[in-house]
């Protein structure tokens, strides 16, 4: 399985912020926001992983994470020259994939939840020896700007449609996806949008009309946060500082990560990071992997 994190577009409902630096690179709370998906990639065992960003941003996300070798993953990056839509990533990771299967995550998608890591590396496992795909289905107050799923009783999907104007349920489809080796067949065959995007909305009905769409849903317990508009990027910011203080345990600590999936032994971790003092993130990894 290899993964994908697609960290491109303008940002611009973030501007000004985002006019000179990636919003993927904004932090939200203690650590840049691009750690938030990574975490959610190295938790499903993913270590080969893409990172596709804008031509102008890409020298600053090599200088946060380099090769991955800190977090004993190998990271490789490729350019999105314009924004033409998700789908795209599977077109630009075409030879990263090869014959492997492809996990896709958003490079600003925020996951938390009881299990998470069990349940990725379960449905990983289940679409690499069945084939097909998998979608992450959570309940939202306004359906109207996601993709979204309706489904019944038995969570049968019945229908997908990329922002509709009157939703037929209130359950998003979130930016996780799962695919199998078909995914890059399916990009490249698809036609823009109406929007002038190839839509992951697209792949996801192929996987449907052919029978093949798996969905999971998120429900109670579990967190998606939104860190697409000034106010959502600052309350994604409070909540991971409030989960943080309460529990003194930090989110998306990759270096934390690393070592509790036993890519990295203790001594390494702690020879990376000896330059770092005085610093309460650097302080909480070297307290962790000593306990
Ligand atoms: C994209 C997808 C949408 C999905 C959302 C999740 O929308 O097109 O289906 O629900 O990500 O974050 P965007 O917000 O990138 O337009």
């Amino acid at each position: 399985m290899k993964g994908i994190i697609l960290a491109g577009g303008s940002g611009t409902r973030l501007y000004p912020t985002t006019m000179v630096t990636s919003k993927q690179l904004l932090p939200v709370y203690d650590k840049p926001m691009i750690y938030y998906p990574l975490s959610v990639l190295m938790l499903a065992e993913i270590k080969d992983i893409l990172i596709i960003t804008t031509e102008k941003d890409m020298p600053d996300f090599k200088k946060l994470l380099g090769d991955g070798a800190r977090f004993g993953i190998h990271l490789s990056y490729k350019t999105q020259k314009e924004p033409n839509g998700l789908a795209e990533a599977f077109i630009i990771g075409k030879d990263f994939i090869g014959n492997d299967c492809a996990t896709l995550i958003l490079g600003d998608n925020i996951f938390f939840g009881p299990r998470f890591s069990g349940t990725l590396k379960y449905l990983t496992r289940k679409i690499e020896n069945e084939g097909g795909a998998c979608i992450f289905a959570y309940p939202v107050k306004h359906p109207e700007r996601f993709g979204i799923v309706e489904f019944d009783e038995h969570n049968n999907i019945l229908s997908l449609e990329e922002k509709p104007q009157k939703p037929k349920s209130n359950y998003a489809v979130t930016g996780l996806y799962i695919y199998d080796n078909k995914v890059i067949e399916y990009a490249k065959n698809l036609k823009p949008s109406a929007r002038g995007e190839l839509e992951i909305t697209d792949i996801n009905r192929i996987y449907l009309y052919n029978h093949t769409l798996r969905m999971e849903k998120l429900g109670r317990g579990f967190s998606w946060l939104d860190t697409g508009t000034p106010s959502s990027l600052l309350q994604a910011g409070q909540y991971i500082q409030t989960i943080e203080e309460n529990q003194g345990i930090k989110m998306a600590c990759l270096e934390e990560v690393a070592f509790r999936m036993g890519f990295m032994s203790k001594n390494k971790i702690l020879k990376n990071i000896k330059g770092f003092k005085n610093n309460e993130y650097f302080d909480y990894v070297r307290k962790l992997v000593r306990q």
